[in-house]
């Protein structure tokens, strides 16, 4: 997970590896580079740039909710997927934003002046923002634009990075849900993959293409650089790379924090998931309504869920404890005598082990509050209305606030079915019960008053009373709003409930966690500062931290464990193959199954077949999704969207030999694109070259306008 910036260091090995072009048309100050093509998706993925007008590519699973957003039961974008004829139909997606890196550089110098000897955390951390401010403060501003300084290695260096976002996105294609999502859950983490998992955005921009909020004057923005689409596809044994926003890596965790990941943190994790899925799954079997409602919900909690089974089990396999216990061990033979480091790897088994019980609190908080039960975060939302109403209505402002909560209410009832959010409750307050430590979670959820007898009755009898898990009771509140009505919010069951939880995490728990932390912070830097200054011989990269990265490998299989081998592709003749009728996860298409029997794949075939997935050897983590796949020139292969199951473990331990990224061909994507969506303009305006050069059948032909 190289940085951009620093690829001149290793420009030769990726030539050697199979690099053509050259780290500066990867990363340029001076002319567009490979980096003016990629973009932070929203919050967490990433997409990359595809023609000269400002599409972009990203997957479906990243541009699921705002698909989801723009679907109904009359258009229903979810299930059978959208493509805007002409610009003027693309869906404007608000709340989607799109950022650039316009640049990054190392002040890792400069933000020495602020650090002396012996500082505490608390003090070090306010001094880095200050300077780091005012050298964010020297660049120039402009519309979208933002300059940040950021810790890198646990604060060992610091970079600043200028980025320029643009908050008008529109949604351009997306294919059905059964393509996009076609295997779900039981294949998520998995290998082989038969997914179509992309989606395709427009970057607008003002007419003097600047980032500009919505308007109907916005025009399509014009990119420094687009990238060109191999449309070869990629070549097994081939060079690739993978440029891209990854999320959090921790490879400097000692052997004491692994096991607890192993031992305590993931278990539970899984557990108060495990208890929400069922209920989630059951209901969205049951019928189609519920199916729409909660499947992003439903994506998003079985995600982390899944992934953290494989970790652990990736762990153990590779006797990850073990591992870093040896090199704690030779880390304390090579640190001998040295002050600086001695200490340290005993300082950090003290640490990690007092934090045990409150990261646990904040792992069980968390699981509660923002992925259980719905209706204890929808109550939080009040706590303005209910706590400050007086002020409100001085100020004038208790409309308007009456008016976005209730345009909050009506998005949320939307996909919100009170029996299921009531089952999930009762699902898992006794997970949460069994693992609450009296003190880090309120009282009433670790003894049970006696009026009630038993969790259910508890559960019931919250979710019965609030008015936060009932559309009526909650409008006509609204409609009615008045110091009574929010004396009667104040003492809302749901309310109470989430109010405790909150007051609890910030008065027991997130205190504690913040000065040890702040420790172990401290400790962790002066850790990975002695791992790279003693350990030379070895090479270091700093841990994932949303920031632009470039990891290079090969388009290759793999052979996970005894037994098995991983093939590098995949094809249409494997959906086939997976397709099931009575199981709604591996449904097929009736036009896919048409295109499938006519072998009409148009140009993007390959012997014959249509390629789907493939694998490749490249360090990614969650954030990664949507990520560009490239070969040696530069060219688009594929999207990266997962990761295999027997890798999951590389956010903490990386393992060349059996850790593979999962991806979409771009073949696929293309062959979508125009023979299932019948949107071929949207080809037509991307650059698709063979070996290299430009196809001129392709691009000369008019765009859609
Ligand atoms: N595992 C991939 C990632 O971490 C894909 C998740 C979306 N797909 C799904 N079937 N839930 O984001
Ligand atoms: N699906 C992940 C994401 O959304 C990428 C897969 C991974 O974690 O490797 O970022």
């Amino acid at each position: 997970m190289w940085l951009p910036t620093l690829l001149k260091a290793i420009e030769g090995d990726m030539r050697t590896e199979g690099m053509v072009i050259s780290a500066e048309d990867i990363y340029s100050l001076n002319q567009g580079s490979l980096k003016d093509a990629v973009v932070l998706f929203g919050g967490g993925c990433t997409a990359e740039v595809v023609s000269t007008q400002g599409l972009i590519l990203t997957n479906h699973h990243c541009g699921h909710s705002f698909i989801q957003q723009h679907s109904s039961m009359e258009h229903n974008y979810l299930r059978d997927g959208f493509s805007a004829p002409t610009l003027a139909d693309e869906l404007p997606s608000p709340g989607l934003s799109a950022t650039f890196i316009v640049r990054m550089e190392d002040v890792t110098d400069r933000m020495q002046a602020a650090f002396t000897m012996g500082m505490g955390e608390t003090e070090r951390g306010e001094a880095a923002n200050k300077l780091g401010n005012e050298i964010a403060r020297e660049v120039p501003p402009g519309p979208g634009v933002k300059a940040v300084v950021r810790p890198f290695n646990y604060g060992n260096s610091w970079y600043l990075i200028v980025s320029e976002t643009f908050n008008d996105v529109r949604m351009v294609c997306a294919p059905p849900g059964d393509i996009g999502k076609f295997g779900g859950d039981t294949d998520n983490w998995m290998w082989p993959r038969h997914t179509g998992d992309f989606s395709m955005f427009r970057i607008y921009a003002s007419p003097d293409n600047q980032p500009a909020a919505f308007s109907a004057a916005n025009v399509p923005y014009t990119p420094k650089h687009s990238l060109p689409i191999a449309i070869d596809g990629a070549v097994p044994g081939e060079f690739a790379m993978i440029f891209g926003f990854p999320g959090r890596t921790q490879r400097y965790l000692p052997s004491v924090a692994v096991a607890q990941v192993m031992d305590v943190i993931d278990p539970l994790r899984i557990e108060m998931r495990t208890a929400s899925l069922n209920v989630i799954n059951a209901a969205m079997l049951e019928n189609e309504q519920a199916k729409l409602q909660y499947a992003s919900k439903q994506a998003r909690i079985a995600n982390g869920w899944k992934k953290w089974q494989g970790e652990v089990r990736g762990l153990k396999e590779l006797d990850a404890v073990v591992v870093k216990q040896e090199q704690e061990r030779e880390f304390a033979a090579r640190a001998a005598g040295n002050p600086l480091y001695e200490a340290v790897p005993g300082e950090l088994v003290r640490l990690y082990g007092e934090m045990l019980p409150y990261e646990s609190a904040r792992e069980l908080f968390v699981e509660l509050v923002y992925m259980g039960p719905e209706f204890l975060r929808f109550a939080q939302g009040y706590r303005k209305l209910i706590e400050e109403h007086a002020e409100l209505r001085k100020e004038n402002k208790l409309q308007g606030e009456l008016d976005h909560l209730r345009t909050g209410a009506q998005g949320y009832f939307k996909n919100y079915i009170p029996e299921v959010d009531r089952k999930i409750f009762k699902a898992v307050l006794p997970v949460y019960r069994k693992h609450a430590q009296a003190g880090l979670a309120p009282g009433e959820l670790t003894v049970l008053d006696k009026r009630h007898g038993n969790w259910d009755r508890y559960a019931d009898a919250v979710f019965d009373k609030s008015i936060f898990t009932s559309p009526d009771r909650l409008y006509k509140a609204l409609d009615h709003f008045s110091p009574s009505v929010a004396k009667r919010m104040a003492k809302d069951p749901a309310w109470r409930l989430v109010q405790a939880l909150s007051n609890n995490y910030s008065e027991q728990v997130r205190p504690r966690l913040g000065v040890l932390s702040d420790s172990l912070d401290a400790a962790m830097r002066t850790w990975s500062g002695g791992l790279m200054e003693l350990f030379p011989e070895k090479t270091w990269w700093p841990d994932a931290n949303s920031t632009l990265r470039l990891s290079y490998g090969k388009v290759e299989g793999a052979e996970p464990r005894d037994g098995i081998i991983y093939k590098p592709f995949t094809t249409l003749e494997g959906v086939m193959e997976k397709y099931d009728p009575a199981n709604p996860e591996f449904e097929v298409p009736q036009k896919l199954f048409n295109l499938y029997r006519a072998k009409d794949y148009g140009p993007y075939a390959h012997n014959g077949t249509m390629p789907v997935c493939f694998l490749s050897s490249l360090h990614t983590t969650g954030g990664n999704s949507g990520s560009p796949v490239l070969n040696g020139r530069g060219e688009l292969i594929g999207l990266n969207f997962d990761r295999t199951w027997e890798s999951t473990m590389s956010d903490i331990l990386f393992d060349p030999a059996k850790c593979r990224n999962i991806s979409v061909d771009i073949r696929y994507v293309l062959f979508i694109i125009d023979k299932y969506l019948g949107a071929k303009h949207l080809v037509e305006e991307m650059n698709l070259v063979s070996a290299g050069e430009e196809l001129p059948h392709l691009i000369d032909l008019p765009l859609h306008r």
